[in-house]
């Protein structure tokens, strides 16, 4: 029997970093998540302590999208009002040495979850796409009408596909009705510490490395390169705080609710920049720490300066992000410092 629609929201890779705080977003507005996740990145614990978070007993299914069968079983269960797609491999460096984990991953789990949902005529797609389409921008900040360049990896290739698939997939299926939003650099973990960034093994990313270091997982941070073409000659990046981007999902959704739009895309960022060194000052100030870094070589891939123009989602979302850099790394840090009482 098949019920009317409801608030039920399908989440791919629900346990991940940004869809476990999306899935207290959701639940925060009244929506019901029913998470998908194979828990290949993320850990089993995480549910639990979402449960306590939002104290609510989650919909979790612990399988791959890339079954399809199972799939469709739980489209025929629930009727999903809409989809959120976080499930990918989302490690650059990683991409670089394993690219066919990369395509079969991303690329075959987007296939395998579009093909079930023109299947059912379900037709709302919020997708987790990346600031890494612009490869190495021109100018900055980038607008959404930026020109998409060939990424450096796998990782940023896969990205791209992915949106250029969803778009001739629309085009076929005008019923399709997509956001597709592209974070720039999501930092930092929810207010309570009791969710956040979780990298396996050792972190690519800036943040995760300066908390680990700071609590003596690792010795020092390596800067990589400070002779760039930028104002202290080290990377310049938008950084902006899980919860926002979180919170950027629940008014995608509210948006494609509103309005047939077929696709439409938005930067999620601050619209401000900032660079390495400026992030290891601001994590010292706020640790009362002198976090040991050397700088070493540049990193291949790179891209020197990038950093979003936000007036789109600002004005077409009604969403801007309301939390400083300095607050996702304290909050960052405060996640770390509780992270090995909760794991
Ligand atoms: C930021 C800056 C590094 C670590 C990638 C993906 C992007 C998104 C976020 C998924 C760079 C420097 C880093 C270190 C350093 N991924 N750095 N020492 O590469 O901008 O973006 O992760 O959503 O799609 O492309 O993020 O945090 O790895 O690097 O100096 O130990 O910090 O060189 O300049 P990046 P990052």
């Amino acid at each position: 029997m098949q019920m009317e629609k409801n608030n039920y929201i399908l989440v791919t890779g629900g346990a991940g970093y940004i869809g476990s705080h999306t899935v207290v977003a959701l639940i925060e507005n009244g929506f019901t998540p029913v998470i998908v996740d194979d828990f290949r990145n993320a850990q089993r614990s995480v549910i639990q302590r979402l449960e306590e978070l939002t104290e609510t007993n989650l919909l979790v299914n612990d399988f791959s999208i890339h079954d399809k069968n199972q799939l469709i079983q739980l489209f025929n269960k629930y009727p999903f009002s809409g989809v959120i797609h976080f499930a990918a491999d989302k490690a650059v460096g990683e991409s670089v040495e394993n690219p066919l984990k990369y395509f079969n991953n991303n690329l075959g789990g987007l296939i395998s979850l579009l093909e079930v949902m023109i299947q059912f005529d379900n037709q709302k797609l919020v997708f987790s796409s990346s600031c890494t389409v612009y490869g190495t921008p021109d100018l900055v900040p980038v607008t959404e009408d930026t020109p998409t360049k060939m990424p450096e990896s796998p990782y940023g290739f896969t990205k791209l596909m992915n949106e250029q698939m969803i778009h001739q997939v629309q085009t076929a299926h005008p019923e399709l009705n997509v956001a597709v939003l592209r974070y720039f650099n999501p930092i930092g973990a929810h207010l309570s510490g009791w969710i956040g960034e979780e990298p396996q093994g050792t972190p690519n990313n800036l943040l995760p490395y300066i908390t680990q270091t700071a609590v003596g997982k690792r010795d020092f941070l390596t800067v990589h390169g400070n002779d760039y073409n930028t104002p202290d000659g080290s990377c310049v990046r938008d950084y902006i705080h899980v919860v926002d981007v979180a919170e950027a999902h629940v008014a995608a959704l509210n948006f494609l609710n509103k309005r047939k739009v077929g696709i439409e895309t938005f930067n999620l960022g601050t619209g401000k920049g900032t660079s390495v060194l400026e992030m290891i000052r601001f994590f010292d100030e706020i640790s009362g720490m002198n976090l040991p870094f050397k700088v070493g070589s540049r990193r291949s891939g790179d891209v020197p300066e990038i950093y979003a123009n936000t007036d789109k989602a600002n004005e077409v979302l009604g969403w801007t992000a309301k939390r400083t850099v300095k607050d996702a790394i304290r909050d960052a840090w405060n996640y770390e410092q509780q992270a090995k009482e909760i794991q």
